[in-house]
């Protein structure tokens, strides 16, 4: 499998920023084959991104969306809407989102939503530090996946193991050991088989202050093939560097 490397741009860059930003990335990586990269810029530069990636191998995918049961839902992002902006990837479950309020019965709610649609869900699993503190990461990350896979019902997804604390500006400026990363996609990958989704439908990411200088310490193209980044994948030559390291 090719090497993923997805840039979430969070509220960092600005709809012109992130325009800009992928127009470079566009320019330095635009015609290589050798590996996925997805862009997922904030949900008002969704519509310029998608503008200047007409046509290119780099992919977008938007931050979220909501469930809604009626239009009339007031500053809402519909489903309808990211596919329709042309998103071949949607992030879900990302601990800045469960934090506002995503639980693990709205998580599988939307993930069943999208097993309908070609558009591929980069679920997001990670324990907080307190968790990890008194020895419970593995049995935490566990449930979560339990839970948000319940009635998934879609060909691909995208597993993207994120400690919390190791995410910058949420954690504690403590990275990820490799080793122990490995160590909890080792979990995730058995609690996938168990719940019967084989490892090409399923792969795993890793996510957590990423950059250039530590990115082929996790893509190991077995436990991870790939990356989940915010704060690097915002600066061009960043993602650019990041790129050129797993390849
Ligand atoms: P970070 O964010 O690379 O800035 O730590 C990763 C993420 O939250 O997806």
């Amino acid at each position: 499998m090719k090497p993923i490397v997805i840039a979430n741009f969070k509220e960092y860059l600005s709809p012109k920023q992130s325009v800009l930003a992928v127009q470079t990335i566009r320019r330095s990586l635009g015609r290589s084959k050798k590996f996925t990269g997805i862009v997922c810029p904030s949900p008002t530069a969704l519509t310029g991104v998608a503008k200047a990636l007409k046509g290119s191998f780099i992919l977008f995918g938007a931050q979220r969306f909501d469930v809604t049961s009626s239009e009339a839902a007031t500053g809402v992002i519909a489903l309808r809407d990211i596919q329709t902006l042309g998103c071949k990837y949607v992030i879900v479950g990302h601990s800045e989102q469960r934090a506002a309020g995503e639980t693990d019965a709205l998580i599988a709610k939307k993930l069943a939503l999208l097993s309908s649609t070609a558009i591929v869900p980069i679920l997001c699993i990670g324990e907080p530090l307190s968790v990890r503190k008194r020895g419970g990461a593995a049995r935490y990350v566990h449930t979560q996946l339990q839970k948000d896979l319940a009635i998934w019902k879609g060909k691909k997804i995208l597993i993207a193991y994120e400690p919390i604390w190791a995410i910058h500006g949420h954690g504690k400026n403590l990275p990820c050991p490799p080793q122990e990363a490995f160590r909890m996609a080792a979990v995730l990958r058995s609690g996938l088989r168990k719940q019967g989704f084989p490892p090409k439908a399923s792969p795993l990411l890793y996510g957590g202050s990423v950059s250039s200088v530590s990115v082929a310490d996790y893509v190991d193209g077995t436990s991870f093939v790939g990356v989940l980044v915010g704060h690097a994948s915002c600066k061009p030559s960043e993602y650019v560097r990041m790129v050129q390291k797993v390849l």
